[in-house]
């Protein structure tokens, strides 16, 4: 009886393990314990990862509470903040200095490269951060602008890259308007009364999610509305339909993402998913259900409609990382309860795949589970070599590595089924590509690997974001037109492509660019878009 019953455990665990092992993608853990659970991360085009976090709380590995203990008089708390440079080919971590708290801040890479960082809260609420960043041997660090601060105070708001290579920053707690880095005028903001309307008495309008359409235009969603923004003219030039199933930003938020620009680049689909039920925040339901629906809308339509889908689970909080295929990853996050401290239950660990071009109802696939929960401040963040790179969680005020839902200084990645080892022979290696590519050129990129078919050959440019609460500020993937592929006597292979033609597909700046045969993506190259 008793060997009955532990065959049949032995059997039921065996079952587990191959189903798991069924599901598509592995996860590797990179850093045991990175001294810091990211709340912002970026990647940068030296291969490096910008950690960045606020905390009053006490960094497990002293060199980091060393640096990050730094006095400033004018702060509420001492020792409050903290950031580091993650190296991606040693696995290094190097400690970073800034002082004003950075707390659900914003950012955006410059057209050069530098990242913009604003905002946060306490003596940070109005700062304007740059980080410049340099080969991982060197010793780059934050710069804070003491001469120049944002016009409002921006706490949960979202900064989005524009094709002038000018940053606009939107929205932020009690901050229902929008201005400029670099300002575009004096006095600064610009009330942007679609954010008072989209409120309700929980906010739901924090962190908005904007994207940049081709036409030049902003897509802004918050709480379930969301606005065709004309910000040269600051004119509001349609109003979509509601998004049914509940609130859908920050307190609430799933996550959304435009999918890849294509063809002719006339048009931009808006993808939504997850949230929760309006009230699970104030009245802190933290066993609410979180929601499956996704929403998604051609947003350059002239009277377009949300199409409703359904994800595999409910989930709070998750992640949508644009993978350089153009499928969508949706990561990390919980199944119940809402954004906050202390305000979710019910890890999500299993990520899902969207596959955009698949027909409706057929778009999802459940990937294999992780076994760290990322919930409450927690990102994801697609990396040079089509891994995507899992930092953070800390759903408390101070570090707690002894609740629930610890605060979490394991560094991990997710791979993709495409870095299977079965996929390894179609995966193209880039061995020479143009450090900069030109609006409207023609561009050619070498490649080695199995003869690359033409017609299952795409040359793919993807932005580096800013990822924080459960949005990737200014992600963006951009399909180039391939026209040709030819072997030289070497045995490489010449993929000639067109870049985007203007700075409305793809602002001007650091992009890594893929070359995806058959769905395998290559490690990327970063290249330069300019004029
Ligand atoms: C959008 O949210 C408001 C509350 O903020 C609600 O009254 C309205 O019914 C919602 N719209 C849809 C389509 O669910
Ligand atoms: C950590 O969380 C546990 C359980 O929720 C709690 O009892 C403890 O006081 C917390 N520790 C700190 C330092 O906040």
């Amino acid at each position: 009886m008793v060997r009955s019953r532990f065959l049949v455990l032995l059997l039921i665990g065996m079952i587990a393990i191959i189903s798991h092992a069924e599901l598509p993608g592995t996860w590797e853990l990179l850093v045991e314990n990175a001294g810091i659970a990211s709340m912002h991360t970026a990647v940068t085009r030296f291969n490096t990862v910008i950690l960045l976090d606020r905390t009053n709380v006490q960094p497990t590995l002293e060199k980091l509470r060393k640096h990050h203990c730094q006095i400033n008089p004018q702060d509420v708390v001492l020792c409050h903040h903290y950031s580091a440079l993650f190296d991606l080919s040693t696995k290094k971590i190097r400690p970073l200095t800034i002082l004003t708290d950075t707390l659900c801040s914003a950012g955006q890479f410059l057209p050069d490269g530098t990242l913009l960082q604003t905002g946060g809260d306490n003596v940070g609420i109005k700062k304007i951060r740059k980080f410049n960043p340099c080969e991982a041997t060197e010793s780059c660090d934050w710069e804070e602008l003491n001469d120049i601060e944002l016009a409002q105070g921006r706490w949960y708001a979202t900064n989005q890259i524009l094709p002038d290579g000018t940053v606009i920053i939107i929205g932020g707690r009690m901050t229902n308007s929008v201005e400029y880095f670099p300002p575009r005028q004096a006095g600064g903001a610009i009330n942007f009364p679609f954010l008072v309307e989209a409120g309700d008495a929980q906010f739901d309008n924090l962190y908005p999610y904007v994207h940049l359409l081709p036409n030049g235009h902003l897509f802004v969603f918050a709480n379930n509305k969301s606005v065709l923004y004309d910000y040269t003219n600051n004119v509001v030039l349609k109003k979509y339909p509601e998004l049914e199933g509940g609130p859908r930003n920050y307190p609430s938020a799933g996550s959304s993402v435009m999918l890849p620009l294509i063809g002719d680049y006339s048009t931009a689909t808006i993808v939504i998913c997850g949230g929760t039920q309006f009230g699970a925040f104030n009245d802190k339901i933290t066993n609410a259900p979180a929601h499956s629906s996704c929403g998604r809308i051609v947003a350059t339509e002239e009277e377009p409609v949300w199409e409703m889908e359904e994800m595999p689970l409910g989930r709070i909080m998750g992640d949508m990382v644009m993978l350089p295929t153009g499928d969508v990853l949706i990561i990390n996050g919980a199944q119940a309860g809402s954004q906050g401290f202390e305000m979710a239950t019910k890890p999500c660990l299993t990520p899902v795949l969207y596959r955009p071009g698949e027909p409706l109802g057929s778009r999802f696939t459940t990937l294999n589970p992780g076994s760290v929960p990322r919930m409450y401040h927690s990102t994801a963040n697609l990396l040079p070599d089509g891994r995507v790179l899992l930092a953070g969680s800390n759903p408390h005020y101070y570090y707690n590595f002894t609740s629930e839902f610890p605060t979490e200084l394991k560094l991990e990645a997710f791979l993709p089924e495409y870095l299977s080892v079965e996929n390894e022979v179609l995966r193209l290696i880039i061995i020479d590509s143009p450090d900069t590519i030109h609006y409207g050129h023609g561009l050619h990129i070498m490649v080695t690997g199995e003869i690359p078919k033409l017609e299952m050959l795409e040359v793919n440019i993807a932005s580096a974001p800013y990822a924080t609460h459960s949005f990737s500020q200014g992600q963006r993937l951009v399909k180039l037109a391939v026209s040709s592929v030819e072997a030289d006597q070497s045995g490489a292979f010449e993929v000639k492509c067109m870049a985007p033609p203007d700075r409305k597909v793809a602002p001007p700046g650091y992009y890594m660019m893929f070359a995806v045969h058959k769905g395998a993506p290559s490690v990327a190259t970063w290249v330069l878009l300019m004029d």
